[in-house]
């Protein structure tokens, strides 16, 4: 079975917050945080949730589709940020929607949870299990971090993204091509959120309060550098094509520089790495299928483009898969 994308939505909370805007909260500027990672706004939640987010992704992909929601199957929901532990963030979007049969779970992988999501769906899709499948990445980060911390807040967004794949005939070129993923948990501790601690009356370690976003910039920047084009030559071996064959690379937007260091390192055109970091921030699981979402309305995806999209982050997790569209 093929997987052929059939509809794409995304869904950002009506607030956007500037550069100057937080320059209210920490100290940093403007200059600073564009240079250093090419991010001037982001989008902030304030009320909207992993869930809400994440449902009218789903629904604009369902609309443009044309596609009821009691006619899909599964919906994996990609996110480390959701407001329950329990249920899952997926079953609550599968109430909003009206997916009454499907079945629905999350995927935490953090920024590569989409990618990871994609993989899985192809998985299901083309073991003929399921033939509709919402994939959507939803985060609402901004409640992970410590707004006194100027290293971390400045980065990240809020916002949700969803497509809708299908089981394509064979005769039809869209499908997935090859994929290359990892996991590295040895160096899980560079980029962490602690959640809540042992509490029950047996545990007698000092509890710590710090359940906010840690981050070692500088060694998650180089293992981005260095991963993401490695992964991307990997994909692109297994499918037998070049990086002069790719049309359009869709990367995790966690920072422009990261981008255009995977750009030179591939020897690839930076204009085929189209970007919107710079007005949402680094999103997470979210990132990729925003944009792809943008781009799919601005009628800037043909049936037949190849596209690589890409993912790394937080565990840590990489990934890329080539896919016609
Ligand atoms: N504004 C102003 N100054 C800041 C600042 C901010 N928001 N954040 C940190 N600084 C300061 C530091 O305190 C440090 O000051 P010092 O030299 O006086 O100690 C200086 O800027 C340099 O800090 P450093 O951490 O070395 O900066 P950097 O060049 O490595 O850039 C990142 C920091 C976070 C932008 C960069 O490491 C990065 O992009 N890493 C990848 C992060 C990422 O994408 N994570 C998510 C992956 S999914």
């Amino acid at each position: 079975m093929r997987m052929k994308i059939i509809g794409t939505g995304s869904a950002l909370p009506k607030v956007t917050v500037s550069n100057k805007q937080i320059m209210d909260w920490v100290d940093t500027s403007d200059e600073w945080i564009r240079e250093r990672t090419g991010i001037a706004n982001r989008h902030l939640s304030t009320g909207e949730t992993v869930a809400s987010l994440a449902a009218e992704a789903c629904e604009k992909a369902l609309k443009q589709a044309g596609v009821k929601a009691e006619e899909v199957d599964m919906i994996l929901l990609a996110t480390c940020s959701p407001e329950y532990l329990l249920p899952c963030a997926a079953c609550q979007v599968q109430e909003r929607i009206g997916a009454a049969n499907a079945v629905a779970f999350d995927i935490n992988a953090a920024c590569s949870g989409f990618l990871f999501g994609l993989t899985t769906a192809q998985a299901y899709l083309q073991s003929g299990m399921y033939k509709k499948i919402l994939i959507a990445g939803s985060e609402v980060l901004s409640k992970l971090m410590n707004w006194g911390d100027r290293s971390t807040c400045i980065l990240f967004g809020d916002g949700a993204g969803a497509v809708l794949i299908e089981a394509a005939e064979d005769t039809q070129e869209s499908r997935m091509i090859s994929f290359s993923q990892g996991s590295d948990g040895a160096k899980g501790m560079v980029l962490s959120c602690r959640d809540r601690w042992i509490n029950n009356p047996l545990y007698k370690e000092n509890i710590q309060e710090d359940f906010y976003v840690q981050m070692d910039g500088q060694a998650v920047y180089r293992f981005a550098t260095r991963q993401v084009p490695a992964c991307i030559q990997d994909a692109l071996q297994k499918a037998f094509l070049t990086v002069e064959d790719i049309d359009l690379f869709i990367l995790h937007q966690a920072n422009a520089r990261i981008i255009e260091a995977a750009a030179k390192r591939l020897h690839a055109d930076i204009q085929k790495f189209p970007m919107n970091v710079d007005r949402m921030g680094n999103m997470s699981s979210a990132t990729i299928p925003v944009l792809l979402d943008e781009l799919n309305r601005e009628g800037r995806l043909k049936r037949g483009d190849k596209l690589v999209l890409s993912g790394f982050g937080a565990g840590l997790t990489f990934g890329a898969c080539v896919i016609v569209w």
